[in-house]
């Protein structure tokens, strides 16, 4: 150990580490270590900029709370997260998307054909399509658990002390016997992931804005096959070439397409829609 340096090192270090051989820990671990150093060696950091990065991880653990994981949303905007999304998407499924920090895993459950934004103003629309398996059958008893920023692209669980109910707009659906689920809800506005800490100072230091395209969010689950957590977006609205978290693919964007007035949709509903998107979401198996 005596004869280090910056080419025997990482071997050194790599060797300290008694993990048990073959492990996925012990390749996690190894790979990691190699990664960074060789990132190190690359680049020539300097003390300055290595203590930045370790000042601003820091920062970002002291800004963070049970609400706000600044370690997420750095995550979220260096690509990193969507890049786990993506490989973790399997063949044929519905790709993953940002959970996001918004989740309630106890949203309510709803009737199909409910309206998830009663008295709330904005352009009305219907949501409507089929799960499946990978073959393409029809998945009954499947739950959708979607929550979505309201027509301000705000959450309502943000607004708790103005006196919003932090349930509003979110709700559980399990599909018929035909795999099927609709229902009526506002169409949500783009919003911006929080910018006033550290991943904010990155995000500016990059001349990169912080919108995220205006999106639903989903959980589909179904038993015997492996949950999807991703999100819907719409074609042709602001931000959806440049979303800040890189969540967009283009599977997951549905056409809104305007409904009329007394016009049969065949389904029933809550609320009269002013236009209307149909997704379907793919599971395979657990
Ligand atoms: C969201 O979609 O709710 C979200 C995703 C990443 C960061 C912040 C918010
Ligand atoms: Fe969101």
């Amino acid at each position: 150990m005596r004869n280090l340096n910056q080419f025997t090192l990482t071997d050194a270090v790599k060797d300290s580490f008694k993990t048990e051989e073959g492990t996925r820990l012990k390749f996690l671990l190894e790979t990691f270590i190699e990664h960074l150093h060789d990132y190190t060696r690359a680049t020539n950091l300097t003390h300055e900029e290595w203590m930045g990065v370790l000042n601003f991880l820091y920062d970002c653990g002291k800004i963070s709370t049970p609400e706000r994981h600044e370690f997420i949303l750095l995550s979220d905007v260096l690509g990193f997260s969507a890049l786990v999304d993506m490989i973790n998407t399997r063949g044929g499924a519905t790709e993953g998307s940002n959970l996001g920090p918004f989740y309630l895993d106890n949203a309510p459950e709803k009737d199909m054909g409910a309206d998830l934004a009663p008295g709330r103003d904005g352009v009305i629309i219907l949501a409507k399509g089929i799960v499946r398996d990978i073959l393409g059958k029809p998945l009954a008893g499947a739950i959708i658990d979607t929550w979505q920023a309201d027509a301000t692209g705000t959450y309502p669980i943000q607004e708790q002390e103005r006196g919003q109910d932090k349930y509003d707009l979110r709700g559980k659906f399990t599909t018929n016997e035909r795999g099927e689920y609709w229902y009526t809800t506002v169409l949500p506005k783009p919003y911006t992931v929080p910018y006033d800490g550290p991943v904010g100072d990155l995000l500016r230091a990059g001349n990169r804005h912080a919108w995220r395209a205006a999106h639903l969010h989903f959980i589909i689950r179904a038993q015997g096959y492996k949950d999807i957590t991703t999100e819907v977006f719409f074609e042709n609205t602001e931000y959806i070439d440049n979303d800040a978290v890189f969540g967009v693919r283009k599977s997951l964007i549905a056409s809104l397409k305007p409904v009329k007035k007394g016009q049969d949709i065949g389904v029933p509903l809550e609320r009269q829609p002013d236009a209307m998107f149909e997704f379907d979401f793919v599971l395979a198996p657990e």
